[in-house]
């Protein structure tokens, strides 16, 4: 196994865990940090039925592929309760919060277990509240092993170019990418980030600037359209993000802005990584081209803050996540291992559940 070959000594992640919970389930009440009006307001809101954690999806509240399914369980347990022992309320109530939002995976994946859950168990709210847990406490710990196992890739002194925002606050708690350069830095690597804005929602300038600074990593806020020439002075050891769809060819689907990295990243001959849970591999999806892709509100980039940018009637365009082609993907870090080309192949053995070595 590639792990066990690892020179790099273990780090006790849970020393270094974060200070605050993205998501947080207490007194029969989901509580989420609000990560629309981060890093100026700090404020956690409650939620208590499947519709609220519906809307805490689709409007961001709550964002990133593990932290969406996370909170997607929960609101499954509030659909059981809401419904009354009634099965197609329950199945309406979960279809709404399953639609939230159509490209990370996760969010459907998290559903689905709960449904499955909820028929097994004739809609035990017991067992339902304790599978939305597991799921939760299941994410923290594959984004543990994802770090250590990431670190490998990670040399000494390196710097590291990172998009949107992959961290605790993407996740359940501790992160994917951002997991995996937490891991390098507390571990003594002396790393150094760039991270990018992130438009139009600036997660990265928000959110992962938020997690770096807390972390005190060395790094630096770039507008997006720096990075190219980042990466052509040589100045890039490696490209590491998180993914929203992994589809089985591995193709992978990832914030708006992630494909031009990678083609840049390969034109110039970087290693591109993804980092991310088996939960994010949808092995029904043959290729990228069938990964649907969000289109949110054109507001988004016609304003900041409130304030338009731009002429209030111009017409835009605003996809959420773009697609990068397997050809262009160096690996894709996993809690089982690293998946590194030939993906479909590799990513096949998984679903089997055999060993990628
Ligand atoms: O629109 P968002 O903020 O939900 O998009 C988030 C991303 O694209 C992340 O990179 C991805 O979900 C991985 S998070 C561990």
């Amino acid at each position: 196994m590639e792990r066990d070959q690892r020179k790099d000594k273990e780090l006790n992640i849970k020393d270094y865990r974060e200070d605050f919970r993205t998501l947080e389930f207490k007194n029969d009440r989901l509580y989420l940090i609000d990560q629309r009006i981060l890093p100026n307001d700090f404020s956690i809101l409650p939620f208590e039925t499947s519709e609220e954690v519906a809307f805490a999806i689709k409007d961001m509240i709550v964002r990133g592929a593990p932290a969406i399914g996370g909170a997607a369980g929960y609101g499954i347990y509030f659909a059981a309760k809401e419904c009354r022992g009634d099965f197609d309320e329950f199945l309406r109530k979960a279809e709404k919060v399953r639609s939230s939002r159509p490209t990370a995976v996760n969010l459907m994946w998290a559903v689905d277990r709960m449904v499955r859950k909820a028929k097994e168990t004739n809609l035990d709210l017991k067992s339902l509240r304790k599978e939305a847990d597991s799921i939760v406490e299941e994410d923290i710990e594959m984004n543990y092993e994802m770090s250590r196992i990431g670190n490998e890739v990670v040399r000494p002194n390196a710097t590291i170019l990172t998009h949107c925002n992959a961290g605790a606050l993407a996740t359940c708690g501790w992160g994917t990418a951002l997991g995996v350069i937490k891991y390098a830095h507390y571990s003594g690597k002396n790393i150094f980030v760039y991270a990018d804005e992130t438009r139009p929602r600036l997660q990265g300038a928000r959110l992962t600037s938020w997690e770096l600074m807390r972390a005190n990593i060395p790094s630096k806020l770039i507008p997006d359209g720096a990075a190219a020439t980042l990466i052509r002075d040589g100045e890039i050891d490696c490209v590491i993000v998180g993914a929203d769809r992994i589809a089985a060819n591995g193709d992978v689907a990832n914030k708006l802005g992630t494909f031009a990295l990678s083609v840049i990243s390969k034109h110039y001959g970087v290693p591109f990584y993804f980092v991310a849970p088996i939960t994010t591999i949808d092995f029904n999806c043959p290729s990228g081209s069938d990964i649907p892709i969000e289109e949110r509100d054109k507001d988004e980039v016609r304003q900041i803050e409130g304030t338009y940018t731009c002429p209030k009637e111009m017409d835009v365009l605003n996809p959420c996540f773009d697609v990068t082609p397997h050809q262009n993907i160096t690996g894709i870090i996993t809690e089982k291992g690293i998946i590194r080309p030939p993906f479909d192949i590799n990513i096949e053995k998984i679903k089997k559940g055999k060993s990628l070595f």
